[in-house]
């Protein structure tokens, strides 16, 4: 598939930050991690809370609900309940705007 935007400037998610975009009716999280960002789903795969609503510390997201943590550089489970990891998305940014490739 190709990068479309994902309707967020890289300017409004700042380092140390999450944002929540739709794109493509598909609920993205993004999160600046050290000036760069990331973008995954943002459904916990453990029972369907919302991401962006957790606590971002260095690449790792907290679920708010239970406390799975993932990394939201490759989407993979740190630490459980979760059963499996998030989708993560290829990003890049032009002229501040934000670009996701949901494959
Ligand atoms: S819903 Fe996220 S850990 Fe349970």
């Amino acid at each position: 598939m190709a990068y479309v935007p994902a309707g967020r400037k890289a300017s409004d998610v700042p380092p140390g930050t999450m944002k929540i975009a739709v794109v493509m009716g598909t609920f993205i999280l993004l999160a600046n991690v050290n000036g760069q960002i990331h973008a995954t789903s943002n459904v916990c795969p453990h029972a369907g809370a919302a991401l962006n609503y957790g606590r971002l510390d260095g690449p790792e997201v907290e679920c708010a609900l239970h406390g799975a943590v993932f990394d939201v550089t490759d989407g993979e489970v740190i630490v459980g309940p979760a059963p499996y990891g998030l989708d993560s998305y290829p990003v890049k940014v032009e002229d501040d705007e934000v670009l996701v490739d949901l494959g």
